[in-house]
C-alpha cells in the first residue's frame, strides 16, 4: 500500500506546504540492508554506573563505532546513556546535562539509548523513584526528536549486563526504524546460553529452525524473508487457500510449507510431528497468523468473535503446549506472539480483537517466568503496518493510524520482521517477557 502522502510531501511545493501549514512532514527513515554495517557512523556514550564498561565491549563485539568526546564539528548516529548510576531523583539532571547540548548533533534517523535498572529490583524507595523517573524522559524525548529519529529505555537487571548486545545492536541500528518510546527489559534469569562473541552478527541463525504461521503474505511473509536471511531453515504454515502464495514465498527462501487451519482440531500435533520427524525439533515459533472480525459488540455475532479468539490466541495457546510438552522446542529456543497496539489500547469494532491480543499479552506474562533452557517467550505489537490488512481500513481512519505517530507514518512489514529476528537472535536469552510496540510511537490510546 502507497503511503501518497508521503510522496507529495517530499515535492518542493509539499516542502513548502509542509512548512508553512505545519502539516506532518515524515521523513523516509534508515533501514537496514544486507551487507551494510549495523550503524553507519559514531555513537556517543556516556553516564556513570555498573553497565558503562559493558556497553563499549558490547558496541566492539558488533563492530559500532564509539566516542565519550564530543566535538565542535561532530555529528553522530546515536547517544547511549548509561543512568544505572542515578540513585535519586536529584541526580536525574545529569540527562539533561548529557542530552540537551548533543541533541542538535544527531543525525536523522538517530538512536538515542537510556540504560537504567529495574525500578522494582533497586536497592532502596529513592533510586526506584529515581530509575522509575527514566521511563517519562525517554517517552518524552521520542515525541520530541524528530527526523526519523528514535528513543527507548533499557532496564537492565543486576546480573545480566553482558547480556546486552543483542538489544543494543537492535536498538541502535535501522532494524528498530519503527520502534520507538519503548521500554524493553533484560533480565538475569537463565544465563545467556550464547555469549555475544560466539555469534555470527551477519547470519545470527545459522543452523536454526524457525516456524512462522501466516507465512504465506503480510507481516508474516517478511518474518519469513527475514528469518532466513539471518540463516535460518524456515517452515512456513498457511490455510490450504493460500497455498499457491504460501509455496511461492517458501521456494524463494529455500523453505519448507505445512498447509493447515491452525484452530483445525489436529494442528498442534501435525505441526509437532513435522518439525520433529524433519529437523529434531524447532528453535524459534512465530504466532503470527491472525484475523479481524470488526463489528461493534452491540452488533457481533458468536461466530465472529469466537473465530477472532480462536485463530488469534486459542491456536497460539494449544501449539505453544503442544510443543512444550513433547520437548520440541530446543534449548535457547524462541516462542514469539504478534499481538497489536489495539490488545493494548482498545479499538471501537475490536472487542475480539483486541481481547484476543491482550491475551496474547498474557500468554507471554502466563509462560515467561517459567521457561526452562533458555527458551524465552516475547511479543511484539504492531502499530499501523502497511499491509492488505490496513489497505482495506477507510480512508479517514488509516490516513489517522498512519499520521499520529512520532513518525508521521506507518510502518512496514519488515519493521515487525526485524523485531521479530532481534528476539530470535540466539544472544537474546536474557530477553524475556517482553511485548515491545512497532507503532512509531503512537499517540493514541495506552
Ligand atoms: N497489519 C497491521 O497493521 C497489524 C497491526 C497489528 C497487528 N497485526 C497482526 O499481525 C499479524 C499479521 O497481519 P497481516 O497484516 O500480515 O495480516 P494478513 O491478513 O495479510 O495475513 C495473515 C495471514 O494469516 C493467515 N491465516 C489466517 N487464519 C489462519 C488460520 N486459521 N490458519 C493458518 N493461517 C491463517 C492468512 O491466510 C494470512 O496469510 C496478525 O496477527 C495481525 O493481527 C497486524
Amino acid at each position: 500500500m502507497s503511503d501518497r502522502y508521503q510522496s507529495l510531501i517530499h515535492t518542493p511545493v509539499g516542502q513548502l506546504l509542509a512548512k508553512n501549514l505545519g502539516l506532518p512532514n515524515p521523513v523516509e527513515l534508515d533501514r537496514w540492508s544486507e551487507g551494510d554495517p549495523l550503524v553507519k557512523g559514531t555513537v556517543v556514550v556516556g553516564g556513570e554506573g555498573r553497565l558503562t564498561t559493558e556497553v563499549t565491549a558490547a558496541l566492539d563485539v558488533l563492530g559500532i563505532s564509539h566516542t565519550d568526546e564530543v566535538t565542535e564539528e561532530g555529528r553522530y548516529k546515536g547517544l547511549v546513556f548509561d543512568a544505572s548510576g542515578l540513585t535519586s531523583s536529584d541526580q536525574l539532571v545529569e540527562l539533561q546535562r548529557f542530552f540537551t547540548p548533543k541533541l542538535r548533533k544527531l543525525e536523522s534517523s538517530g538512536r538515542v539509548v537510556v540504560l537504567g535498572g529495574p525500578p522494582e529490583e533497586a536497592a532502596d524507595a529513592r533510586e526506584r523513584v529515581a530509575q522509575r523517573a527514566l521511563e517519562g524522559f525517554t517517552r518524552s524525548l521520542g515525541k520530541e526528536v524528530g527526523r526519523g529519529s528514535t528513543v527507548q529505555l533499557v532496564y537492565v537487571s543486576p546480573g545480566a549486563e553482558d547480556a546486552i548486545a543483542s538489544t543494543l545492536g537492535f536498538l541502535l541500528s535501522p532494524k528498530s526504524a519503527y520502534v520507538s518510546g519503548q521500554v524493553v527489559r533484560i533480565g538475569a534469569k537463565g544465563a545467556h546460553k550464547q555469549p555475544a562473541e560466539q555469534v555470527d552478527w551477519s547470519k545470527p541463525l545459522t543452523g536454526k529452525v524457525a516456524v512462522v504461521t501466516g507465512a504465506s503474505r503480510g507481516i508474516g511473509e517478511q518474518i519469513a524473508r527475514v528469518l532466513h536471511r539471518d540463516g535460518a531453515q524456515v517452515l512456513g504454515i498457511d490455510v490450504p487457500q493460500a497455498a499457491e502464495d504460501l509455496h511461492r514465498v517458501m521456494t524463494e527462501i529455500g523453505g519448507d510449507t505445512l498447509t493447515l487451519d491452525i484452530t483445525a482440531k489436529d494442528a498442534p500435533a501435525r505441526i509437532t510431528h513435522h518439525v520433529k520427524e524433519q529437523y529434531g525439533g524447532v528453535d524459534v515459533v512465530v504466532h503470527n497468523a491472525g484475523i479481524t472480525r470488526d463489528k461493534r459488540l452491540v452488533n457481533m455475532k458468536e461466530d465472529a468473535f469466537g473465530s477472532a479468539i480462536a485463530v488469534n490466541l486459542t491456536a497460539p495457546e494449544r501449539i505453544t503446549d503442544a510443543l512444550l510438552e513433547d520437548g520440541a522446542i530446543k534449548p535457547n529456543g524462541r516462542i514469539i506472539g504478534v499481538a497489536s497496539i489495539a490488545g493494548i489500547a482498545g479499538n471501537v469494532g475490536q472487542t475480539n480483537y483486541a481481547a484476543s491480543k491482550a491475551g496474547v499479552i498474557g500468554l507471554v506474562d502466563a509462560l515467561a517466568p517459567d521457561l526452562e533452557d533458555g527458551i524465552t517467550v516475547n511479543a511484539v505489537a504492531p502499530g499501523f503496518i502497511e499491509t492488505k490488512m490496513t489497505a482495506a481500513v477507510p480512508f479517514t481512519t488509516r490516513e489517522v493510524g498512519r499520521r499520529l505517530n512520532a513518525m508521521s507514518q506507518g510502518g512496514l512489514p519488515v519493521d515487525v520482521a526485524e523485531t521479530i529476528a532481534w528476539y530470535a537472535n540466539p544472544a537474546s536469552t536474557a530477553v524475556n517477557g517482553n511485548v515491545v510496540r512497532v507503532c512509531g510511537q503512537m499517540m493514541l490510546g495506552a
